[in-house]
């Protein structure tokens, strides 16, 4: 894992950076299900079901697999088969390019304790504003702080789950300089501590291979059975539903097609893939792209509810793409 942050806290102050004080121990509970701690845009937890009958029976029958997610965002599908085929992952691997993302997902696995801490603090902070103009002035003021990168990672992450909980739609989207910039959520009681869901991902965690790289570094070298479960940026149906700022770096058509000679690269060595995309059809029933790219490969389409469309007369089920080897 790269180096994340230097550890200085430039002028703006917000008291969790700067207290040493103890917290009382809360009783915690853990719930023996992990799930993801961000909400994220295109998230798969609709398509669980879907993706999970796709599991080729060679790798779930074999006496352990690798599993590969390379770009995981907020891990519902990671969480799902963890949660479901754990005893059989020999080795497993989630990435994805985005730093802070990746450095929450490293934190809750090292420092669940400390940052279940700053949670507790930060939580007790906000709901102490007792009007919602003074909590959208300590969610502006965090926001701030966040974009100075210059926190610790633990403070790091504290902000970053707490500004996903409370701002508009849960997104994580960012400017063309890489700072978050997405609205105040409004939210009546937005969870920002919740520690018995860190400490069940931190369990969880702790076989999991953490990466913050580009997907193309992940060709595994592994003589076993591997599964690459694939969830790229989607092609935008039109240019009005274009959602690709993850990252400051956008995900356009040069690098679908990387995507797939990616595909073909594992499914040479033998791996299996499960691939979700975009259906352009939904649009465009004359547009073959996707069909003539993966042509070589199995595809599927499948019914899902759009997650994030500002248009509400534009939100209800459309096709997905499930592609498969
Ligand atoms: C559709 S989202 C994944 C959503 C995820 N399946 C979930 O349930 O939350 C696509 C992810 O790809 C990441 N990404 C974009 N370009 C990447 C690259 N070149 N390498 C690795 N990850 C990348 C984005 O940061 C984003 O989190």
């Amino acid at each position: 894992m790269p180096n994340y942050r230097s550890n200085s806290n430039q002028g703006l102050s917000l008291p969790h950076l700067m207290s040493t004080t103890l917290f009382p121990e809360k009783t915690i509970v853990k719930p023996t299900i992990s799930k993801p701690f961000v909400k994220w845009a295109g998230g798969k937890r609709q398509l669980l079901l879907e993706i999970d009958k796709r599991i080729p029976s060679e790798i779930l029958e074999a006496k352990g697999f690798t599993y590969i997610e390379p770009f995981v965002g907020s891990g519902a599908v990671f969480f799902h088969v963890m949660n479901k085929y754990g005893s059989q992952i020999k080795k497993a691997i989630i990435n994805d390019v985005n730093e802070d993302l990746m450095q929450a997902f490293e934190c809750i696995k090292n420092t669940p304790q400390e940052l279940n801490k700053k949670l507790l603090r930060i939580s007790d902070e906000y709901f102490s504003n007792n009007t919602e103009e003074k909590r959208k002035a300590y969610f502006l003021e965090s926001r701030k702080l966040f974009n100075t990168k210059t926190n610790a990672a633990i403070s790091n992450t504290a902000l970053f789950i707490f500004l996903n909980r409370t701002c508009f739609n849960g997104l994580y989207r960012v400017n063309s300089k890489g700072e978050f910039n997405v609205p105040f959520g409004r939210y009546k009681n937005p969870k920002i501590y919740n520690p018995e869901l860190i400490l069940a991902i931190s369990e969880v965690l702790q076989k999991v291979d953490i990466q913050c790289t580009d997907y193309k570094k992940l060709i595994s070298k592994s003589k076993g059975p591997v599964l690459y479960y694939l969830d790229p940026p989607y092609k935008p149906l039109s240019q009005s539903s274009s959602f690709t700022s993850y990252s400051k770096d956008s995900f356009n058509d040069e690098d679908q097609e990387e995507l797939k000679t990616f595909c073909d690269a594992i499914n040479k060595k033998g791996f299996r893939f499960i691939l979700s995309n975009s259906d352009l059809k939904n649009n465009e029933p004359e547009n073959d792209y996707f069909d003539d790219m993966y042509s070589a490969y199995k595809i599927e389409r499948v019914q899902a509810n759009r997650a994030i469309n500002s248009k509400a007369d534009k939100r209800g089920k459309i096709s997905e793409l499930l592609i498969s080897n």
